[in-house]
């Protein structure tokens, strides 16, 4: 019965995003603040990763069970050496209807210069760029490792000119430190064919000092575009969708908002996540994943991994016990809590977002 797992909620697996790495070469204050992603944080040892191979082996097990998307996040997921290759094998899947997966990636943009070509040539269909401002000290200051931007925009560039389209470019908007970036940034991307999407700063991990007074409603980022250029609202363009789109009346492209604060979309979220080590997170707040390494790997003392079939069952199990709707939780509880009852909740560098 492939294709037609359901959670207990009723919403079926679609979505799979793969975390590559844990590491980042960015240190934004709402993800890996300094303090804590500092030169003694322990990462993941080397050994800990799965391997291209595990990943490649999962993913066309998640295909079968009907999962069309596949997106590579990290960290910083074109620090992971040779993620080229990783992609050529990902490429190479087929849904049970024959077709190639939706492949695509998050990344800061720091490595697109270099990488695009190579990305685009081994199977990668499209890329999401974060970005934060183009003021290059409010840029500077938000990555905080000094990066320019004008070294991220010559990365989307080479994206576009790479051929790995549409481009999507992501802004997560604190108020008082990058709202003022707003329509800069608006201004920059219309008419480029660049979809822009406005991030409510979100309470992920418990290490970012999430405060509801520096979330700037979505619908408050759309007032404030619309006073210089007019919107219209657009319809959804798959169930699910993180985004909430909105075009420019001008017909000069559009823009999204992504309101897991204000607009909680958990109703329909068909998205699993894989960490770096092989856990299945079904939630980006859940406190914990359920492992799957050592169904891959066996239990380290001779004993052998898991069958196909075995990790396919596995993972049905899994999602069919699924109830996690965090985002709808804490809405209801108030928009202003984060859970105190889930301190440890996963990290979004070691999740991916
Ligand atoms: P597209 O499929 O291209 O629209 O990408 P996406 O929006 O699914 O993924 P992306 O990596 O661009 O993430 C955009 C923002 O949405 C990030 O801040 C993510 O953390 C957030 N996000 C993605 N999926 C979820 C989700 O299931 N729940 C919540 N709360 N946030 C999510
Ligand atoms: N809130 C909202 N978005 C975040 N991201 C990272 N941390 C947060 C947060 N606390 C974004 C990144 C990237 C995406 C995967 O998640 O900027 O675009
Ligand atoms: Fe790195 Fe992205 Fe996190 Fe910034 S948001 S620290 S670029 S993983
Ligand atoms: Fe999905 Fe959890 Fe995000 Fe809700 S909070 S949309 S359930 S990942």
């Amino acid at each position: 019965a492939t294709g037609l797992l359901r959670d207990r909620l009723g919403r079926p697996l679609t979505d799979l995003r793969i975390s590559v790495t844990d590491r980042c070469n960015f240190r934004c204050s709402y993800c890996m603040p300094k303090e804590v992603f500092d030169k003694d944080y322990k990462y993941l040892p080397h050994g800990a990763l799965l391997s291209f191979e595990e990943i490649t082996r999962l993913a066309r097990l998640f295909a079968a069970h009907g999962v069309r998307k596949i997106r590579l996040t990290g960290g910083e997921p074109l620090l992971r050496k040779n993620i080229e290759s990783l992609v050529e094998q990902l490429a190479a899947l087929r849904t049970p209807d024959g077709l190639p997966l939706d492949l695509t990636l998050t990344t800061n943009g720091s490595l697109l210069v270099r990488k695009a070509e190579a990305l685009k040539a081994a199977g990668l269909q499209r890329v999401t760029v974060s970005l934060d401002g183009l003021d290059d000290t409010v840029f500077r200051r938000m990555n905080d490792v000094d990066f320019p931007v004008a070294d991220v925009l010559a990365g989307i560039e080479a994206a576009r000119a790479a051929g790995l389209g549409p481009i999507k470019v992501n802004m997560v908007v604190k108020r008082g430190t990058n709202d003022a970036e707003i329509l800069p940034m608006a201004r920059h991307f219309k008419g480029t064919g660049v979809v822009l999407r406005f991030i409510e700063y979100m309470d992920v991990g418990a290490t970012n000092g999430w405060r509801m007074d520096e979330v700037m409603p979505s619908a408050e980022v759309v007032a404030r575009i619309a006073t210089e250029f007019p919107l219209r609202p657009l319809e959804a363009s798959a169930p699910g969708e993180t985004a909430q789109r909105w075009a420019y009346a001008d017909g000069s492209g559009e823009i999204g908002v992504i309101s897991s604060v204000t607009q909680a979309f958990c109703s329909d979220c068909s998205r699993a996540r894989l960490s770096t080590e092989g856990k299945l997170y079904l939630c980006l707040f859940a406190n914990g994943g359920h492992d799957l390494r050592p169904l891959l790997r066996g239990n380290g003392e001779g004993e052998a991994g898991a069958s196909d079939d075995d990790i396919l069952s596995a993972i049905g199990h899994i999602w069919q016990g699924r109830a996690d709707r965090y985002s709808e939780l804490r809405a209801l509880r108030g928009p202003d809590t984060t859970d105190a009852a889930a301190p440890r909740r996963v990290e979004m560098s070691y999740i991916g977002g």
